[in-house]
């Protein structure tokens, strides 16, 4: 009987336990599950300042480091990071609102995504955002024209789709055709368009190549390619750009054969790299902006078992959340093949793992399933699951037609030190 893998192993050492029980933020998870219900998305702040504390250690001082909030928008969460010292990236209207409110400065916060409306535009602008980053030589205009109707100056990057692919990102969004930023081909007549239109102030460029990367080697090569790529488009600037944004995409380990990605390496690699560039960019600061490797590992998703039955041989444990909370964990968001997340007993972690299970939800759908063959110790009615990895572009409102299942509760515990 295999056990739950690297993955599992890995993301359990970055929590505490109570005995064999698993405490997040020192509050154990059995009492957590009986005082909110179940479903449960549990986040520990501590795990995601655990993150931050490493992602700062090997990018060094001089690397600004954003979060990407999009990974994780719950408003304690965004709360932490900006407590923590990171900047912002938001992805929509709402989301600025929330980070706003949550204490982010807005000359901190940066703004991307593709088909901003025209009233995200205009909240952005009046917020003093600090980076539009612009997707489309059209959205350039659409911020221009609102930026002089406000009688304001719009802080822009250009969003740069260059050439390369990044192979071994688990999402590929740079290289190709992409809905994602401006062709690098197409960026010189952007870039004069920005050094015409007088309420557009020019900041720097944004490259984001693909989300989910474990190879620090291709990650560092990417970034090169990266950088070469805008190093070309310099000469069309209207002068030297103060921020060279590079996102992020530095993966987590979530199936049993994942290992952890090396970032003490691509922390050494991007620091040589930007020692190499930065000269072409005058004074620019480099950026990264992470969603997944900050907040990814602080939630777990814990459910409850419901039923435990035997159909032909195969043992099923049917728990009460599944694919309408977390469409992720059960494969159903951007998963080609079903390879399940790390799933445990929280409540008896020393318990080794005896039997392969099917651990489904309650949805009348094959696709409800958290895996095939999990191995897990013998669990049964009324025991909880965790689903770790839970903390990053999990959380699913339901959509219509599981509406009469009811939405997961979330938690926030644990503290930082910022
Ligand atoms: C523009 C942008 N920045 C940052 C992120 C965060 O990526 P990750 O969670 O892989 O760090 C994404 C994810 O889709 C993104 O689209």
């Amino acid at each position: 009987m295999s056990d739950g893998g690297t993955a599992l192993a890995h993301v359990l050492g970055l929590f505490a336990c109570d005995g064999s029980e698993l405490a997040p933020g020192g509050q154990r998870i059995g009492a957590l599950a009986a005082a909110h219900g179940t479903p449960l998305y549990v986040y520990d702040l501590g795990v995601a300042a655990q993150k931050v504390a490493l992602l700062r250690r090997v990018m060094g001082p001089d690397i600004g480091l954003h979060y990407a909030m999009k990974a994780n928008p719950h408003p304690q969460v965004v709360r932490a990071f900006v407590e923590l010292g990171l900047g912002i990236d938001v992805a929509s209207g709402g989301e600025l609102s929330v980070a706003l409110a949550q204490g982010a400065d807005a000359g901190g916060c940066s703004f991307a995504g593709p088909g901003k409306s025209d009233a995200e535009i205009a909240q952005a602008i009046d917020a003093g955002v600090g980076s539009i980053n612009v997707e489309s030589p059209r959205e350039l205009e659409k911020v221009a024209e609102a930026a002089a109707a406000a009688g304001r100056t719009a802080n822009v990057s250009l969003r740069v789709n260059p050439a390369q692919q990044v192979r071994k990102s688990g999402m590929r969004m740079g290289g190709g055709a992409q809905a994602f930023g401006i062709d690098a081909e197409q960026v010189p007549a952007v870039l004069a368009r920005v050094a015409a239109l007088k309420s557009v102030r020019f900041v720097g460029f944004h490259v984001f190549a693909g989300s989910q990367n474990l190879d620090a080697e291709k990650l560092v090569t990417s970034y090169r390619g990266s950088l070469e790529a805008l190093v070309e488009l310099m000469p069309h600037a209207p002068h030297a750009p103060t921020r060279i944004n590079l996102g992020g995409g530095f993966g987590i380990p979530y199936h049993a054969k994942d290992t952890p990605i090396e970032i003490a390496a691509v922390g050494a690699g991007l620091q040589a790299l930007w020692a190499e560039f930065q000269p072409h960019f005058g004074g620019a600061q480099l950026h990264l902006e992470s969603g997944r490797f900050l907040a990814g590992e602080c939630g777990v998703y814990v459910c409850r078992v419901r039923d435990r039955k035997v159909s032909r041989g195969t043992t099923f444990l049917i728990t009460d959340g599944g694919l309408h909370h977390h469409l992720a964990a059960t494969g159903n968001f951007g998963q080609v093949i079903h390879r399940p997340y790390p799933v445990a007993a929280v409540t008896n972690l020393d318990a080794a793992p005896s039997e392969e299970v099917a651990v489904v939800g309650p949805l009348c759908t094959p696709l409800d399933t958290f895996g095939a063959k999990v191995p897990l110790p013998p669990l049964a009615e009324g025991d909880l699951i965790g689903v770790f990895c839970s903390g990053a572009y999990g959380f699913t409102a339901s959509p219509r037609g599981f509406l009469s299942h009811p939405e997961p509760a979330e938690v926030v515990v644990g503290e930082i030190t910022p």
